[in-house]
């Protein structure tokens, strides 16, 4: 158990469809602290830098499209654990695989448009936050 930051942003389909406060919401009700937040287009060069695990995988050419297609909310939140609590919030990656109650088990039906995006590791959260919040 550990006081935690972590990254969290909300993907194009999430700001297209209404669903920042929906996702702030949630996190905020659970007991995490928003600590910062910030609204960008993210541009070819940061989806690189930011999915530099994926760069190599036949779906990052959708994936590129997809995150760069409009604008983004990214926030920072703190709270014990708040990596996995977090990411426990958000419900697997696959929408329709998805709990419901989680985040993609109640919005989502797309893998690639899965609405949110969260830190998978705590040393992930920490190279993410210092991608978004220089
Ligand atoms: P994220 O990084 O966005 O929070 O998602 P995640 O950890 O749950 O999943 P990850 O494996 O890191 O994949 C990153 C994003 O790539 C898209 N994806 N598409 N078509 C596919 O098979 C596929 N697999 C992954 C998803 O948008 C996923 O969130
Ligand atoms: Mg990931």
């Amino acid at each position: 158990m550990a006081n935690e930051h972590t990254f969290v942003m909300v993907k194009p389909d999430g700001v297209a469809r209404g669903l920042v406060g929906e996702v702030v919401s949630r996190l905020e009700r659970k007991g995490l602290t928003l600590e910062n937040m910030r609204m960008l287009t993210i541009d070819e060069d940061l989806a690189r830098q930011h999915y530099a695990e994926h760069v190599d995988k036949p779906f990052f050419g959708e994936l590129l499209e997809f995150i760069t297609a409009g604008p983004v909310v990214a926030t920072e939140f703190s709270g014990e654990s708040a990596v996995s609590v977090a990411r426990t919030l958000m419900g697997v990656t696959n929408p329709r695989e998805a709990a419901p109650g989680t985040i993609r088990g109640d919005y989502g039906l797309e893998i690639t448009s899965n609405i949110v995006h969260g830190s998978d590791s705590p040393e992930s959260a920490i190279r993410e936050l210092g991608l978004y919040f220089p």
